[in-house]
């Protein structure tokens, strides 16, 4: 099963794929996560895509669409994947099924975590991530057992350079124009299920649930 992940910054996309990853034995494509590394790593595609990060802007069409084919092309994808972050834009969800087709394959379901931007506020600015391991955190939502240390690694949890406020609020911008409209891109291909993105993480996972079958 192919499911494209789709809600604003703050939505809980990247929260729900962990969860559904696991369970449901999919693979989790977060173009976000890709990105974070490629920046992390200085590779060329990170130098390219740092800049647009920083200051909440999307990252140019072909760098990503890229990535994303080549990842979704890999093995592990074969039994079928959570794309979270992307596509963000029409011409990436019409490069998407492009080369789905081209590999006998389609986006199956599109999730779209409908989120208050009030709510998406409060989580950003909240959210802390494991320096080491990226797991992510949240102050009030999700606190970590010990103040300032992951639970898995013990490393150092800071805030993403892109969650402060006046990236946050440019990034919910950003969103609206580029990203909105794949709602009514996904409605005409029949594929979109609308979720309530303002629910608790457990409540959100019951209502998602149902979407998916259990793994063998
Ligand atoms: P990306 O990393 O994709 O950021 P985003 O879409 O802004 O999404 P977030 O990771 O901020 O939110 P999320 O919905 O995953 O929420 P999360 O689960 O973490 O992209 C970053 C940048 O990369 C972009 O700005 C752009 O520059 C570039 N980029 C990426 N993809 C691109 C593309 N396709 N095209 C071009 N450029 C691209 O949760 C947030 C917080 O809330 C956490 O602290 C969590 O603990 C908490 N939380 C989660 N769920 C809940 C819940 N249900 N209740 C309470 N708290 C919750």
């Amino acid at each position: 099963m192919n499911v494209v992940l789709l809600g604003p910054p703050g939505a809980g996309k990247g929260t729900q794929a962990k969860v559904l990853e696991e369970k449901f034995g999919l693979l989790h494509v977060s173009t976000g996560d890709i990105l974070r590394s490629a920046v992390k790593n200085g590779t060329e595609i990170g130098k390219k895509a740092k800049s647009y990060m920083t200051r909440g802007e999307l990252v140019p069409d072909l760098i990503v669409i890229d990535l994303v084919k080549e990842r979704i092309s890999k093995d592990d994808g074969k039994k079928g994947f959570l794309l979270d972050g992307f596509p963000r834009t029409e011409r990436q969800a019409e490069e998407l099924d492009k080369a789905l087709g081209e590999m006998k394959r389609s986006v199956d379901k599109v999730l779209y975590f409908k989120t208050s931007p009030s709510v998406s506020v409060k989580r950003l600015s909240g959210r802390r991530v494991c320096k080491v391991c990226g797991a992510n955190f949240h102050l009030v939502n999700m606190p970590p057992k010990r103040q300032g240390i992951c639970d898995y690694c013990d490393g150092a949890l800071i805030q993403r350079n892109d969650d402060t406020e006046a990236t946050i609020n440019n990034r919910l911008r950003v969103y609206e124009s580029e990203t909105g409209p794949l709602i009514g891109y996904y409605k005409k291909e029949g594929t979109l299920e609308e979720v309530n993105g303002d629910l608790d993480v457990k409540e959100l996972f019951q209502n998602i649930r149902k979407f998916f079958s259990e793994k063998k």
